[in-house]
């Protein structure tokens, strides 16, 4: 298991993204979370390719894109020409299985790692066919679509269940988890085995940004 961090660029201050960018990288976090919503597969739209391109190759931190749009099939292979360390998709966003698998091998092509996430509501399970082909799983822990939501307590027996399988089954995937990480949830979270935490509000717009991150070590 590793205690890696990713702070979501989300919640950032957006009239001085590069300064936040530092930041993070600054306080030691090895991942850079970048949300990009659509206004179809959630309500808000955020981050769009273009801005990705412009900031991706800034900082040496590992560009880790997550994808809540409904056409990752055709979007998602655009991050990682552009630069994306982990694109990661949700597994809702798909109707069938071999699509998801095209994808998968699309994205490998351009040797960026793969992730697929699920909400709150969707059953674990459904992420076991596809563990011994892709890099990571995403664990949403709030419904996807903004920031700033409560921890849904459940996350943390999907993890223990993911930890325990890719442990027994001596797995390459790591477990991420995404909503409501704070110095409470967190340890939670690592606790029920997970790899990288997402944090958004809890770390950016804190004069103790660095401090804050080491407590989700
Ligand atoms: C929500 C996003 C998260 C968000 C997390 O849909 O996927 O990455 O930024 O924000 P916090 O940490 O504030 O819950
Ligand atoms: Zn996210």
């Amino acid at each position: 298991m590793k205690n890696y961090v990713a702070p979501s660029l989300l919640a950032a201050n957006k009239d001085k993204l590069l300064e936040e960018i530092k930041l993070a990288e600054d306080s030691g976090a090895e991942f850079l979370h970048y949300d990009v919503m659509d206004g179809k597969f959630v309500e808000n739209v955020s981050f769009s390719l273009e801005e990705f391109k412009q900031i991706a190759k800034k900082h040496k931190m590992i560009n880790d894109v997550h994808v809540m749009i409904s056409d990752p099939d055709v979007q998602a292979i655009e991050y990682a020409k552009a630069g994306a360390g982990i694109v990661t998709f949700h597994l809702e966003a798909f109707t069938c299985p071999s699509c998801m698998s095209k994808v998968i091998n699309e994205i490998h092509k351009h040797n960026t790692k793969v992730g697929i996430s699920i909400k709150p509501n969707t059953p674990v399970r459904y992420l076991v066919p596809f563990l011994k082909v892709i890099d990571l799983v995403l664990i949403m822990s709030v419904e996807p679509g903004k920031g700033g939501q409560a921890f849904i307590k459940s996350a943390l027996k999907k993890i223990k269940f993911l930890r325990k399988y890719i442990n027994k089954h001596q797995l390459d995937v790591l477990i991420e988890v995404d909503g409501g990480i704070n110095d409470i949830t967190g340890p939670l979270a690592r606790k029920a085995g997970a790899d990288i935490l997402v944090a958004g509000s809890y770390l950016f717009g804190h004069d103790d940004f660095k401090k804050r991150l080491e407590k989700l070590r």
